[in-house]
């Protein structure tokens, strides 16, 4: 089974990722995904020894997609961590039950466009929410929207800050993002 690793920012979920896999037979993450130049996630792909592509707007949303390249590559999962971009609509038809996200929040609460990273976790404290967690959910064409796979509960506590709250969900996805990963690879149907 072969990964792609969509990612934008620091990529600490895609080191986890490929450590996690690292050494097993029959998993590979053979493709980190970037759409900014200078990401933190292609210092991690060098690091690993990751191919990556660094992909461009105008194609991306108005040309292929670049499935041809993921294709060419066999890619089975497509897996997104921290991606910022909305996956457009010819990937997600070349790709049908292969696309996964990870957000850090309880969906549908705290999703959409705008919501990502500090963004997230200031709503969330602002709202006075009582809990928050991370939903790891199948991708469509809509911001942070498909089928959820798993969610995970973490307690807001009275001091918590953006920033406290923050590590303690990142401490969750490291926790359960490639386990969850792992049991999506085992029921996905066995063809490209
Ligand atoms: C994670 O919190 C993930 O939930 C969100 O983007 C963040 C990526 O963090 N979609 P990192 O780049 O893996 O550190």
């Amino acid at each position: 089974m072969n990964l792609a690793i969509f990612a934008s920012g620091t990529g600490t979920n895609a080191a986890r990722i490929i450590d996690y896999f690292r050494g097993t037979v029959n998993v590979k993450v053979c493709l980190i995904v970037c759409n900014k130049p200078g990401a933190g996630v292609l210092a991690v792909a060098e690091k690993e020894g990751v191919p990556t592509l660094l992909i461009e707007k105008e194609p991306f949303f108005r040309g292929g997609a670049y499935v041809d390249e993921l294709k060419g590559k066999n890619i089975d999962l497509i897996v997104l961590a921290g991606f910022l971009w909305k996956i457009p609509e010819a990937l997600v038809r070349a790709y049908p039950g292969r696309i996964i996200n990870i957000h850090p929040a309880l969906l549908p609460k705290y999703g959409g466009k705008g919501m990502y990273g500090r963004h997230v976790h200031e709503a969330v404290i602002a709202a006075g929410e009582k809990e928050s967690g991370i939903t790891i959910h199948w991708v469509d064409e809509h911001y942070d929207h498909g089928e959820p796979i798993r969610q995970v509960k973490v307690i807001v506590e009275p001091g918590d800050t953006p920033e406290t709250l923050a590590k303690k969900i990142h401490l969750l996805e490291y926790e359960h993002f490639p386990k969850v990963i792992e049991e999506v690879l085992t029921h996905l149907p066995n063809h490209r």
